[in-house]
């Protein structure tokens, strides 16, 4: 008889995680501030002092330029804004081609065709889930123009090698950071700051936050004046001497509050704290998770920091002869939450299986751009149906005795894999 709380026993978990709360009392008083000063924007669209935000804009991406180490910090009102001027910064162009990744959120993968590029899908590596250096390669042609590896989960992508292949090819990285505000390479070097742009992401769900919001990097001051321009109507403030410099300047208002910079000041203040609570909690779990045979947790590729906005864990389905779907099923009946497969591999989005961007004709797809269809990537297609179990340290506030249940409640569904064995083949014969 098995004590499963999926099959009628107690669950090991009773009281629901803490949601994790990152404001604290400097947020405050930082709202406050800004609230008093009335000015909640400082953008003008159009030359003069304040096409570059107002104070707290400013102080934000200095404090963001000496904290990352880098020459330049842009902010912006998103990520996705952050990817989208990134792109165009590099002067991307209709019919280009930029390699991406199919695991990853959506914003990533489609911010290419905003500029009329086509994005071409690499497979991830099976146990870091970022680019595979050797998929990237092959997917190289004359037409590329970039590649945008993601810092998936918190994990550097392999950013020397991925920077090594662009500059050989003569191509632009780009690193979608978004959700590896801390993480490092076996350099010791900041993810997000070893490829030509680096963006971040401070949405309401991500370890250091503004509500929304976002930061771009680079060290080229070129790179750098047309993100400001793409960020805040450029089409006003860039000077067109010659057809180079007006190619992509046609701007967004990708602007930050002044609310949110000052919220970001102080967030960032705290950003070592923040992230290193959360690598705890991390760091713990595969402690926990160590030895389960067929379980597989996170790993961090030697040297490397990895930040985990999430702790995936791999599930072999064959070595432990039930499916992930009741494997999950088990877990979350003992209150450990989580959820499986991440996000479908994005060539599969109707938007790319149809072939349909903008308008009704197909643009920016070409009869010779890349076909979009199952089979594209094995690994990462694998990952999504069996394997990938996911937990989000970001999402909880957790104690030292709430990891250790969360390891407790994983070892008794894997101590009872004959149980979870027989009632998945009564299920099946109950449907047949
Ligand atoms: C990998 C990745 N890229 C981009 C984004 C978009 O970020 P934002 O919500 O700030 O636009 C996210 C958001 O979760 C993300 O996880």
């Amino acid at each position: 008889m098995s004590d499963l709380a999926l099959l009628g026993g107690d669950p090991v978990i009773r009281a629901p995680l803490r949601p994790y709360r990152s404001m604290g009392e400097a947020e405050k008083q930082a709202v406050i501030e800004v609230m008093d000063s009335g000015k909640l924007s400082g953008f003008y669209g159009s030359p003069g002092p304040e096409f570059l935000g107002g104070p707290k804009v400013k102080a934000f991406e200095e404090l963001w330029r000496q904290r990352y180490g880098v020459a330049h910090a842009v902010s912006v009102n998103s990520a996705t804004s952050g990817l989208i001027a990134a792109i165009g910064a590099i002067g991307v162009s209709p019919g280009d081609e930029v390699i991406v990744p199919p695991w990853t959120m959506s914003a990533t993968v489609v911010a290419p065709l905003f500029y009329g590029a086509i994005p071409v899908f690499a497979d991830v590596d099976r146990r870091t889930f970022c680019l595979e250096p050797n998929a990237v390669r092959e997917a190289i042609t004359p037409r590329t123009r970039a590649i945008l590896a993601v810092n998936l989960f918190g994990h550097p992508a392999p950013l020397r090698e991925l920077v090594g292949l662009a500059r050989e090819k003569g191509l632009y990285l780009i690193e979608d950071s978004a959700q590896a505000p801390w993480a490092a390479d076996e350099h010791g070097q900041r993810a997000g700051t070893v490829g030509d742009i680096g963006v971040y992401s401070l949405n309401y769900h991500k370890h250091i936050h503004t509500g929304e919001g976002g930061m771009c990097v680079t060290a080229n001051a070129d790179l750098a004046q047309r993100l400001r321009l793409i960020r805040n109507h450029g089409e006003n403030a860039v000077a067109g001497e010659d057809v180079d410099s007006l190619v992509n300047i046609v701007g967004f208002n990708f602007r930050l509050p002044e609310l949110s910079a000052a919220i970001g000041i102080a967030q960032l203040n705290r950003v070592d704290d923040h992230v290193a609570a959360r690598e705890r909690v991390a760091v713990r779990l595969t402690e926990e998770a160590q030895n389960l045979e067929g379980l597989y947790p996170p790993v961090v590729r030697d040297g490397c920091r990895h930040n985990y906005y999430c702790w995936t864990m791999r599930f072999d389905p064959e070595r432990l002869g039930v499916t992930r779907a009741t494997f999950s099923a088990a877990l979350a009946a003992e209150g450990f939450p989580h959820a499986v497969g991440y996000v479908k591999p994005l060539y599969l989005l109707p938007l790319f299986r149809q072939r349909v961007a903008f308008g009704r004709n197909g643009w920016p797809f070409t009869p010779t751009s890349q076909r979009y269809e199952k089979g594209l990537c094995p690994v990462t297609e694998r990952l999504h149906e069996h394997e990938a179990i996911v937990f989000e340290p970001c999402a909880y506030e957790i104690s030292e005795g709430e990891v250790a249940q969360l390891g407790d409640a994983l070892r008794k569904v894997h101590r009872h894999l004959s149980a979870l064995r027989k009632y998945e083949k009564a299920s099946a014969e109950k449907r047949a």
